[in-house]
């Protein structure tokens, strides 16, 4: 253990020179280097604050024009993105949906909002995303169709409604393989692209291979609005129904307040998207800069023989969060140790969602990767820097 504390001082020092700083490096700090000021000046001068207001389209035209996705609707956050995408894939209560254990709890969260219960899978190593041949795995080995043709769970009886994987820390997933697999079985993918605006795979931005994706606009991510998230699909049906039950399911009219349906207050406030706007506009030099970033730490890490975490085959990543392999529990205890003493931030993975009190009874597979990852991923420093 000992002999790892002169590397990883030495990792410190190196990491205060990428970043050209002194004191405390966060994990990942917003970068308000655009129009933020002036959009969140004009949606306050326009008096419209609240849900409705110019930039709220402007920002669901931008996401559209990014991703390729013929619509987007905005929401509160990615949370909320993904719980409303999940009951749009048709989840019900009593239903069960394919996920992965190795998420931020948003993932599983919104799977329990629509009274389902999640299937924890095991994750691809070289990805951290969902593995396709565990989702085939399982749907061979622990499902059946009924009678109405429905794939069910062959233990508990209950439907698969939905597979969603998540592309961790911005790196794509296999996800045009798992895409194929849940198309044999008809059951929807919805892609949770939380961490990954900006990345693409085999060409294609991450979100838009599911029959619905969402993105999140936390204050933590590559480019942010505070709070703020969006759903993403090619369905026309499907998009109309997220624009109506995301905005408390009013039926257009002048005057009158109809609702036909138990809907959400999830819009995004015109407000949030004039910063989202603005930040829009710099995702792409972002992303470069971000790429920048994993450039160095590559090279860095190579020297002094710790793994870091690269992008997949065919997959051009957004680098949301740097990450890193350290060869065992005991040395990712003692990289935590040193950088956080030494006030460079570092974080380990998520806690696998089955180790969590309200997730502890849900199925999973053997999650030998899942557990593997958990033991020795930590995340790093990854605000934008600049690069000179
Ligand atoms: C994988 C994943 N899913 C969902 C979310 C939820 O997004 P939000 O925080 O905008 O609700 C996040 C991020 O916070 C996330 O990382």
């Amino acid at each position: 253990m000992i002999a790892h504390a002169g590397v990883y001082t030495e990792i410190v020092a190196r990491i205060r020179e990428i970043f050209g700083q002194e004191g405390f490096i966060p994990l990942h700090e917003p970068r308000f280097w655009g129009n933020e000021r002036k959009y969140v000046l004009d949606a306050i001068d326009s008096t419209f604050v609240s849900s409705v207001g110019e930039y709220v389209n402007r920002f669901e035209a931008e996401i559209c024009a990014i991703t390729g996705a013929s619509h987007a609707i905005a929401t509160v956050n990615g949370t909320a993105a993904l719980h409303i995408a999940l009951r749009l894939a048709g989840v019900a209560p009593g239903d069960e949906v394919l996920t992965q254990a190795l998420t931020f709890v948003a993932t599983a969260n919104a799977i329990q909002y629509c009274g389902a219960e999640s299937v924890f899978l095991d994750v691809d190593r070289n990805t951290l995303g969902l593995s396709p041949v565990s989702v085939e795995a399982f749907l061979e080995g622990s499902t059946i169709r009924d009678a109405r043709g429905r794939v069910v769970n062959r233990r508990t009886g209950r439907r698969i409604a939905a597979c969603v994987p998540m592309h961790t820390f911005g790196h794509p997933g296999r996800i045009d393989v798992l895409v194929e697999v849940c198309d044999r079985w008809g059951i929807p993918v919805v892609e949770d692209a939380a961490e990954s605006i900006g990345s693409t795979y085999v060409g294609r931005m991450t979100g838009t291979f599911g029959r619905l994706g969402i993105y999140s606009f936390n204050g933590n991510k590559t480019v942010t609005c505070g709070g703020g998230g969006a759903i993403v699909t090619d369905d026309e049906a499907l998009a109309k129904r997220a624009k109506h039950v995301t905005t408390t399911a009013k039926v257009p009219h002048a005057w009158e307040f109809r609702h036909d349906d138990v809907g959400y207050n999830y819009r995004l406030p015109n407000l949030n998207a004039a910063l989202a706007c603005a930040q829009l506009e710099q995702l792409a030099a972002f992303v470069e800069r971000k790429r920048w970033l994993a450039g160095e730490y590559a090279r860095l890490f190579a020297e002094v023989g710790v793994t870091f975490v690269t992008e997949p085959p065919g997959a051009r990543s957004n680098y949301w969060l740097n990450a890193v392999i350290l060869p065992d529990r005991d040395a990712r205890d003692e990289f935590l140790r040193v950088t956080n003493a030494a006030q460079v931030m570092t974080r380990p993975i998520w806690r696998l969602m089955n180790e969590l009190p309200m997730y502890a009874d849900c199925e999973i597979d053997g999650l030998e990767n899942s557990r593997w990852l958990e033991e020795r991923v930590v995340n790093i420093p990854s605000s934008v820097v600049p690069k000179e």
